[in-house]
């Protein structure tokens, strides 16, 4: 069965359409009316009527009768009110679909690029953003019922391997892996560069190094090895304090394209669309102008007949379209890499790489600020470590629960503490629109009060201790009776959750859905303030049950998509 809020958009598309084809209606929910649509206001000017004309003309083709009823209110709105008994039926048949009413669809193939940390580096929060946004749309897509194919494009590849591998030398291979594997991969990383700067025959041995990485030295290999397996094991660590599903056959690095990136150039020479600059092999797109207004290339192969990340990049579309059989790609990437996307895309397209039917898009996010707005970083201007900010909001978490909740075992009180840490720092990055940058404001984020992760996760155990009070499970064949105004607009929050999925997939916005889930948080709050359920007469006290049960199994769902927990006590 569609949504409630579906079914009526397309019945009032057909009816504007029979008017005026075309015309594109705009139907919302409303305070005042359950829904109110618009659009007889535009269309009064093109069928020379007024607005009330057109809304009277739209009405008398909009059959909606077996779902509620229809006014023409102001000025040409047109209102929808639902029908009760239509509410109660539909909550009803949610009691039984485990999905609360969101159908799968014809299931994609999708690959989704996310997280993608550095080897030997440390992640900075740029990658935290990846990784959560791109769990969450891997949870979203999955839920549909795609097959999702995670690509974790690690940065395991390039001119930095030298001087990484040689550092590694002078360490030793123990202390090296010892170094690393304490997670601290930015004083590894600095090191080597220190070296670099400052010391020319170990600049010497890291060029030397370089050549013998790509030509296959199998002691270099072994070393460049033990970076990536060290890095990647500390990545995994990170990835299951964060509760997000990536592992390690997930990570199909940059290097892993290696030997496809000389049939990529073979291929885009064959095709006339190589030109030499300056001693590089490049691309250059139609529409893309750099600052000067000069044609833009796409370097493919630098001068000095190295390969780079766009060849990789190329490489990875053709690989996830071919080989893979990717419907979609999602690269959910920082929006400063916006133009390599746009020309990585553009130019797989002219390949004939990527075809129209594939839809391919950059899944672009802002920064994370610190307190003054600027890029977040430590007081000395460092990365700031991912494990350290989940320790804080742990702290947090762990001293809140010990002074609310004394009689909680330790271990209990652990491991609430660290889903509602976890909870306050996915959400807050989740919430905002992706494309903006939001600041890390942990007070904030952590309180159980206002559009926060804690505040629903409380919605939801708030919910569940009603049903440890009243010792009872949701009762079966009830259909909900729907009277009071805060619990019409409750069971329409719970009708509309198809439409919040929908929408947070086909934007790929995550926020579409924690909006959604606030708001049904909020009206759940009112709700409970407004319609005793415990106290109500057994046949109210039955639907007002039903009602709530459905809202926490939506709150739980939601939260999982999202990629957070919901503890049934808090
Ligand atoms: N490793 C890169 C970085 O840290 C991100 C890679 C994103 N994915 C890609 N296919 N280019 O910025």
């Amino acid at each position: 069965m569609s949504s409630l809020y579906h079914t009526l958009e397309t019945r009032l598309r057909q009816a504007f359409d029979a008017l005026s084809p075309g015309a594109d209606p705009v139907l919302r929910p409303s305070e005042r009316a359950d829904f109110q649509a618009n659009g007889a206001l535009g269309l009064a000017k093109v069928l020379g009527q007024s607005p009330r004309e057109v809304a009277s003309l739209v009405v008398a083709t909009l059959d909606i009768s077996d779902l509620g009823e229809i006014e023409i209110a102001g000025p040409g709105f047109i209102n929808i009110r639902v029908d009760a008994a239509v509410m109660g039926e539909r909550l009803r048949l949610l009691l039984d679909d485990e999905r609360l009413g969101s159908a799968p669809r014809e299931p994609r193939r999708v690959v989704i690029d996310y997280s993608a940390p550095n080897v030997a580096k440390e992640m900075h929060v740029g990658h935290l953003r990846s990784t959560v946004i791109g769990d969450c749309l891997a949870r979203v897509h999955r839920f549909v019922g795609d097959t999702v194919i995670a690509r974790n494009h690690v940065g395991d590849w390039g001119t930095p391997f030298g001087m990484l591998i040689e550092h590694l030398i002078d360490l030793g291979e123990a202390d090296a892996i010892a170094s690393l594997s304490v997670g601290d991969l930015d004083s590894f990383y600095r090191a080597a560069r220190f070296k670099f700067e400052g010391d020319e025959t170990f600049r010497e041995r890291s060029r030397a190094r370089v050549v013998a990485l790509q030509g296959g030295d199998p002691e270099t290999r072994r070393l460049w090895q033990l970076l990536v397996d060290q890095s990647v094991a500390y990545f995994s660590e990170v990835y299951a304090a964060l509760d997000v599903l990536l592992t390690p056959q997930d990570v199909v690095g940059e290097s892993s394209y290696n030997d496809q990136l000389e049939a990529v150039v073979e291929d885009l020479d064959r095709q006339g669309l190589l030109v030499e600059s300056h001693g590089a092999q490049c691309v250059f797109p139609p529409g893309f102008a750099g600052r000067d207004g000069e044609p833009q290339p796409l370097i493919v192969r630098k001068s000095d007949e190295g390969f780079g990340y766009a060849a990789t990049d190329l490489a990875a579309v053709r690989d996830r379209v071919s080989r893979l059989g990717a419907n979609e790609i999602y690269y959910v990437v920082g929006a400063p890499q916006v133009q390599h996307f746009q020309m990585i895309f553009a130019v797989a397209r002219l390949a004939g790489w990527l075809p129209d039917s594939v839809h391919c898009e950059h899944v672009a996010f802002g920064s994370v600020l610190g307190p003054d707005r600027k890029m977040f970083k430590t007081r000395s201007g460092e990365t700031i470590k991912l494990s350290a900010l989940l320790e804080d909001a742990t702290d947090r978490a762990r001293t809140e629960l010990a002074q609310r909740r004394p009689e909680q075992s330790s271990t209990e009180r652990e491991a609430l503490a660290r889903d509602v840490a976890r909870a306050a720092i996915k959400y807050a990055d989740l919430s905002t629109d992706r494309q903006r940058d939001y600041v890390f404001d942990l007070d904030r984020m952590i309180s159980a009060e206002g559009d926060t992760g804690p505040y629903l996760q409380y919605a939801h155990a708030r919910i569940r201790a009603v049903f440890r009070r009243a010792g009872q499970e949701v009762p079966r064949g009830v259909t909900p009776t729907i009277a009071e105004p805060a619990e019409r607009a409750l069971a329409l929050g719970i009708l509309a959750w198809p439409d919040a999925v929908s929408a947070a997939l086909s934007s790929s916005q995550p926020h579409r859905l924690c909006g959604y889930l606030f708001d049904l948080a909020q009206r759940f709050s009112t709700f409970y303030e407004e319609c005793p359920v415990l106290s109500a007469p057994d046949d109210i006290r039955d639907s007002r049950l039903v009602i709530i049960e459905l809202t926490a199994r939506i709150l739980a769902l939601g939260l999982s998509l999202l990629g957070i927990a919901a503890p049934e006590q808090m």
